[in-house]
Order: structure tokens, then sequence, then C-alpha cells
């Protein structure tokens, strides 16, 4: 679990960091405040926050904060997720509109409607799912403990996988077990084909793929290997090439480069573009960082019913570990 529960503070120091930054450093402070920053986040909202993670990482750091508030960099599944933890805490995040395709692909009403014909089914769901699917669901799961949770999962119940195919498929490869999955995709992830990944490895030979889940499958089959977020940092970390090809959106590259810093790192291209961007995690910018912790405000809200259901899968989760 070490390396999980350590709060690390990447803020670089205050001579680093530019006039709007320090004033964040000071609200933070003066408001007993923590910055949770997703790796997808700018990089210079990265710079300031008390712990850049993967969703599964900042869910236990969302779990183990002693701040009274949390100021949540991510998309609004990511906050809410904290908020559900920590009801007596104020969640804010800069961007309440920042959103998710993968939540939105996954409707409550469908999925109690599919739940009703099909009771005996074990919901496993993708952590990028609303406040409301969580609350409907057995167990949560993110792409940093997917394979673990899944093999957990009772032997005599058929397991429906939410909202995410792709990375549904490639649970059911690594387990071998039969799930159903819901059509969901992240609409950043698709955007990597397998011609626009063949073609930046053949103009980097030496370069190991890595890739994450959320990717299809004709991409997946390209890559050396296919892990979360924060397993992208250990492995190039460990592996002993000195180049990799990212193929996740490009907030990554911020960290890899930072934490990494002797290694280089090219990131995955799209058939349009040479990297991938996720609008909806950079709908946060510096100006809404400083804003919300000024205001504190846009905050995070889930009604107690549906809170107090979505936790125990949340809790689950966080016992079985990455
Ligand atoms: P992780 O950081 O948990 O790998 O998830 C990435 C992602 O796509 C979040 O939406």
């Amino acid at each position: 679990m070490k390396g999980i529960l350590d709060v690390e503070n990447r803020a670089a120091s205050p001579d680093q960091l530019g006039g709007l930054q320090r004033d964040i450093l000071d609200f933070k402070k003066q408001r007993n405040a923590i910055i949770l920053a997703h790796n997808y986040q700018l990089g210079e909202i990265q710079d300031v926050a008390d712990y850049v993670g993967d969703s599964l990482g900042l869910s236990y750091q969302a779990s183990k904060t002693g701040a009274d508030v949390i100021v949540f960099c991510g998309v609004h599944f990511m906050a809410e997720t904290a908020k559900i933890i920590n009801p007596a805490k104020k969640v804010v995040m800069p961007d309440i509109h920042a959103g998710c395709s993968l939540s939105d692909s996954c409707d409550p009403a469908d999925l109690r409607r599919y739940l009703s014909e099909r009771p005996n089914t074990y919901v496993v769901a993708y952590i990028n799912c609303s406040a409301e699917v969580k609350s409907l669901s057995n167990v949560i799961c993110t792409s940093g403990n997917a394979v673990k949770v899944v093999e957990g999962a009772p032997r005599d119940r058929e397991i429906l996988f939410v909202p995410d195919e792709n990375l549904g498929q490639w649970v059911m490869e690594k387990t071998g077990r039969p799930m159903k999955l819901w059509k969901g995709f992240c609409h950043a992830h698709v955007l990597f084909t397998h011609e626009s990944i063949m073609r930046v490895r053949r103009e980097n030979p030496s370069a190991p793929v890595v890739a994450h889940p959320e990717c299809v499958k004709s991409v997946r089959m390209l890559a050396d290997h296919i892990c979360s977020t924060e397993g992208m940092v250990k492995f190039t970390r460990e592996n002993e090439a000195g180049s990799f090809i990212i193929v996740t959106e490009e907030g990554m590259l911020h960290r890899l480069r930072k934490e990494v810093p002797h290694k280089k790192f090219i990131p995955g291209p799209t058939n349009h573009c040479p990297c991938n961007r996720c609008e909806f995690m950079k709908m946060n910018t510096l100006e809404k960082l400083h804003a919300c912790l000024r205001d504190l405000q846009p905050e995070v809200d889930v009604p107690e019913e549906i809170r107090r259901r979505a936790l125990q899968p949340i809790e689950r989760m966080l016992s079985i570990g990455r």
C-alpha cells in the first residue's frame, strides 16, 4: 500500500511559481485545503497540487486527508467520489461542468432497467460513472485495480461491467472471466487508431508503447505494456528503455517528464493530431483554481440517499487495493 497512501507534495518551490500559483498556495494554507489533481490536468495545476495521481491514488488520498476542504482538479465523477467518501468536508472543483463521456454513457435509469430484468447480476462499475450508477453497483474499480477486482467477484453471479467496453474487454482477456459489457467508451482514448500508433512506432522502433486500457483493441494489441496512468510512471521508471510512446491523454507527459526526467516521452498521436487532449480535463484552468480556492465554490454535492449507497462499493474497492 506504500506509495498509494503517502501524500507526496510535488508542488514546485515558491521561486519557480508565478504570482497566481503563489496566491493559490496562500489560499490553500488559509483554508486548510488539499489540492488533488489527476495526471491529465494542465502542468501548471499539477505543479501546485499536494498529490497528482490516477483515479485510485486520488480516491485513497481523499479517504485519508485531514484537510477541511478538498479542491479536486479533475472531472466531475472524481470530485463526486471524494464527496461520497467525505460527506462532512467541503469538496470544490475549479469547473463544475468538467464532465466525462464515459460517465455520461451510462444512464442510471437504463442500468436500473437492466438489473430489474437480470436480478442475479453483479455490477462492477469503473469509477468513471455517476454517483447514482455507483449506488446501483456492487463494487467499483479503476484501471489500476480492475483485474484484481474482477478476479475477486463471486463465481455464482453474472458480471456486468459498466460503462467502458474497452477496459471491460481488456479485463476479460486478463482474467478469463466472462462479463456482459456496457457499450460506453472514452471519447479521447478511442481517437488513437491502429494506423496512428503503427506510424509512431515505425518512427521510434526502440521505444516501448505504453497504452491505457481505455484504448480500442486494435491499439492495445500494439502495446508493450497496458496500465493505468500511475502504472505508466512506475513502468517507465523501472524499464531499461530510454524513450517511450505514451498512448493516453497528453497531460500525462508533464508528470512523466517531471518525475522521470532522464528519459524521453513521445505522445501517442491520433489520425489528426500529434497528441490527444481531453477537453473536459482541460476545462480546469489556473485562473479557475485560483477563484475556486478564494471563494470555496463551485461546491460538489451528492444527495444523501445516493451517497450512502454509493459509499459501500467504493469502500469495497478501497479494501481490495491496487
Ligand atoms: P486512470 O488515471 O485511473 O488510469 O484513469 C484515466 C482516465 O481515463 C480517467 O478518466
